[in-house]
């Protein structure tokens, strides 16, 4: 069923109540999520964007009860992954031939993954617009490597609708459609935890390109994201927070993340985070063991933080298998201006810390010198080290 958004523009999505993981279960979904395709009906008529691909034939059949498939003139892909684009074979079947806009990029990613169907393509780049009648068009802006290196966004002039895509998205049920209908709080837990897990990598490019955006000097009445809720009030207040997202960002936070064994380390992770307390009571501390603990509700906490302590007992000669699948999430998230420390406990070759330690670096993490290696579990000798440990985590950094 169609959603009014604005003038002749309606959402014609589909809202996933029951998705629990994305990106395989790369990616917790906690409170639903919606893949956003749009219908324009000017005196063209324009369908923006499709569903995923388990969706495709409610997708095609709700749109048919909506319009004739034959009035479609154009279709816009702005980005060829498949919980966008997954629709597009069933569509395709019945109007072949309807000319696709994307960009070069996108004509790979989608031949890539349904092979070479003789559809016709358009290739769009930046600057590049489209005619849709009563006076209003279509300008594309590439939006390269924003998460895809195909990923693209079209602004409808008139109505003045950014149609972003993945960017500034949730993954977010909000029935209702609007960012003024959705729960607040809820609506920036899942904006941000989006930025961070899925757009964060690419943050100094997105950087640039909120800026080339801004230099646009474009009224935008609405962003029209592809997956949660339309910024409909106050559009802007997303584009600000990315700004600020997107350099470096940190709150007074630091954030501990460990597993164990036999509970020693859980013990040093306690006993850090207690003196954080101590010496900062300003600071907001977040404790997690990363075995049990949702990877990506997690690496929100870490992106909010200056600081993290990371611990792991020694096993095999190295860290536990849970802490290094977390570390190599942590790197590929590319987390900038934040310091680390590492700890753990040990009952005899004990190389945990020197390998979290490099880890950490290798994560972009400015390592601080003191660690603490507890042998078997934590003495008085160890906890007499804590409070070196979580000096030098708080000391201010250069940047700050
Ligand atoms: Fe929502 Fe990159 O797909």
């Amino acid at each position: 069923m169609r959603k009014h958004v604005k003038g002749n523009v309606s959402w014609v999505g589909y809202i996933d109540w029951e998705l629990e993981t994305f990106h395989g279960d790369d990616y917790s979904i906690m409170n639903g999520s919606s893949q956003n395709a749009y219908l324009i009906e000017e005196e063209k008529t324009v369908l923006i964007d499709t569903v995923w691909t388990p969706h495709r034939f409610d997708f095609v059949e709700n749109l048919k009860k909506e319009i004739d498939l034959n009035k479609i003139d154009y279709i816009i892909a702005n980005h060829g992954e498949c919980d966008h684009s997954g629709a597009l074979t069933a569509l395709m079947d019945e109007i072949p031939g309807k000319p696709i806009y994307c960009t070069a990029n996108a004509v790979k990613s989608i031949e890539g993954q349904y092979g070479k169907r003789g559809w016709n393509f358009n290739v769009v780049k930046t600057g590049d617009s489209l005619d849709i009648g009563n006076g209003k068009k279509l300008v594309f802006v590439e939006m390269r490597m924003l998460h895809w290196p195909d990923s693209m966004a079209a602004y409808m002039t008139g109505d003045n609708i950014l149609f972003a895509n993945d960017a500034f998205g949730q993954h977010f049920a909000v029935e209702e459609l609007f960012n003024d209908k959705a729960n607040q709080c809820l609506l920036y837990k899942e904006a941000l935890k989006y930025f961070v897990n899925i757009l964060n990598p690419f943050a100094p490019i997105l950087k640039k390109k909120l800026a080339e955006i801004a230099a646009l000097n474009l009224q935008f009445d609405i962003i029209a994201p592809s997956h949660g809720a339309i910024w409909r009030e106050n559009p802007l207040q997303i584009v600000e927070k990315y700004a600020q997202w997107s350099d470096a960002y940190q709150e007074n936070q630091v954030t501990v993340a460990y597993d164990t064994m036999w509970e020693g380390t859980t013990k040093l992770a306690h006993a850090i985070a207690a003196e954080i307390s101590r010496q900062s009571p300003e600071t907001v501390v977040k404790v997690f063991n990363v075995a049990k603990a949702d990877k990506n509700e997690i690496m929100t906490e870490v992106f909010k933080s200056k600081a993290i302590a990371v611990g792991s007992p020694t096993v095999g000669n190295s860290i536990l298998s849970s802490v290094a699948g977390w570390l190599e999430f942590l790197k590929q998230l590319k987390f900038k201006n934040k310091k680390a420390a590492a700890f753990g406990c040990y009952g005899w070759s004990g190389e945990s810390v020197k390998i979290l330690k490099e880890l950490l670096a290798g994560a972009g993490f400015a390592v601080v010198d003191e660690e603490i290696r507890s042998l078997w579990n934590p003495e008085e000798s160890d906890f007499a080290a804590v409070p070196a440990l979580v000096s030098s985590l708080l000391a201010p950094s250069p940047k700050e």
